[in-house]
């Protein structure tokens, strides 16, 4: 709906009853606080939660040795970036937040999915990678430059060790200049990526 391609997966996920069934913040061996996820940034020690000291380091700690994604799988499941925002309030990385008042200028009102502009699922505000971000394209890979001298738009370590890393940035500049490989790549990631949270056991019919 949003414009990215079509991907071969069920989608969804499942339901649980309560915080007992959910993953716990250490539940993966070796990182800290935030169940496995990447970090948007290292702590105060300047390193990450998994001990690298780099962001490239990170990446391939959270996404090559524990989950088993390649270099090319990295860089394209980054380009998600290209929709969605970052708030104050939850992950904590930018000083943009919810509501009106605290929204960068690319997240307020009008531009917004929730027309009654209550709080809540697709409130305003908050700060995005790209000036369209409800838009899924390649823009995450053309306008990075754009992203990094506005301080309305994001672009993490994580981000930025994408098109400075050598291996990384192969795949950055290619799909830059090609957005149907970062279509391709992107869906064939993210179908890896959804059967690594599907390991659960499904209703008769139901196919990943
Ligand atoms: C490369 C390492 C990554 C880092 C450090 C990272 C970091 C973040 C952070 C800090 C946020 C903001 C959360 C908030 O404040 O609400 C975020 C949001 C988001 N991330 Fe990532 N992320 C990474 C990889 C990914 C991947 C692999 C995907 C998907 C394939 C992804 C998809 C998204 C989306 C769609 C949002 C927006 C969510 C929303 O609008 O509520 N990210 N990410």
């Amino acid at each position: 709906m949003a414009g990215g391609p079509v991907i071969k997966m069920k989608y969804g996920r499942v339901s649980v009853t309560g915080p007992e069934q959910c993953a716990g913040p250490q539940s993966r061996q070796g990182f800290k606080g935030n169940a496995g996820l990447p970090d948007a940034a290292p702590g105060a020690d300047g390193t990450f939660g998994c001990g690298a000291k780099t962001p490239e380091e990170h990446l391939r700690n959270v996404f090559g040795k524990k989950m088993g994604f390649t270099d090319q799988d990295i860089v394209a499941l980054s380009g998600a970036h290209t929709i969605g925002r970052v708030f104050k309030e939850r992950s904590g990385a930018c000083p943009f937040g919810y509501g009106e008042q605290a929204a960068s200028k690319y997240t307020k009102g009008s531009c917004i999915v929730r027309k009654d502009k209550k709080s809540g699922c697709g409130m305003v505000g908050g700060a995005a990678w790209t000036k369209n971000w409800l838009t899924f394209d390649n823009s995450y890979y053309t306008d990075y430059k754009q992203a990094m001298d506005d301080d309305d738009l994001m672009w993490l370590p994580t981000d930025a060790c994408l098109h400075e890393d050598p291996e990384f940035k192969k795949f950055f500049y290619k799909y830059a200049g090609d957005q149907a490989a970062f279509f391709q790549d992107y869906a064939s990631a993210h179908k890896k990526l959804s059967e690594l949270g599907c390991k659960f056991d499904p209703p008769a019919g139901f196919q990943i």
